[in-house]
């Protein structure tokens, strides 16, 4: 609905989506750490998603699609699977990686790194695997000293 059109109830209902657009536009990076929830994001994440993604704010419809209206920046995405990918009761689908590229993508968010981590809930094996490839993926990030500052917030609780 055009800005001219809406009334106080409209206007109340956009507050929130608002301030956490404002947060995402004011961000130099973004860290999204979240499990898997029957195959794809969790609904608080998915509810998050609906507030942010909005036509003529943070994207815009043109002939040839979506065009992202927010600047790319550095995401990363931290994804803990209590399956594992190679699971054959289903663990192969999943739909987080290919739906969160996109949709970032859609409000103009292409630098995105996933990080899949897997089998969290099948015990010491997995569980080796997974602290190595948090421990290499860290070690990559570290030039930024920002960023590990904030991600150590999920190392260590990890860790124990
Ligand atoms: C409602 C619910 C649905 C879940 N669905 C999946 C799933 O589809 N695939 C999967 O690998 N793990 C699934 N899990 C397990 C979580 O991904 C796992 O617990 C997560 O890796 C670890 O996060 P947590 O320690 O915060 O629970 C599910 C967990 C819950 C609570």
């Amino acid at each position: 609905m055009a800005s001219d059109k809406r009334n106080e109830a409209h206007n109340g209902a956009l507050a929130l989506p608002e301030i956490l657009i404002a947060e995402l536009e004011s961000a130099d990076c973004v860290l999204l750490t979240t499990p898997i929830h029957n195959f794809t994001v969790p609904s608080v994440l998915k509810a998050w998603l609906d507030h942010v993604v909005r036509p003529r704010r943070t994207f815009k419809l043109t002939e040839a699609g979506k065009v992202g209206l927010l600047r790319d920046r550095p995401t990363w995405v931290v994804l803990a699977c209590g399956d594992t990918l190679a699971d054959e009761h289903g663990g192969k689908v999943y739909f987080a990686t290919p739906y969160l590229t996109h949709v970032f993508k859609t409000i103009g968010i292409a630098d995105l790194d996933i990080l899949v981590l897997q089998g969290l809930n099948r015990g010491d094996k997995y569980h080796t695997v997974t602290q190595l490839q948090l421990d290499r993926w860290l070690e990559q990030l570290s030039t930024t000293r920002a960023v590990v500052a904030i991600l150590t917030t999920i190392h260590w609780p990890y860790r124990t």
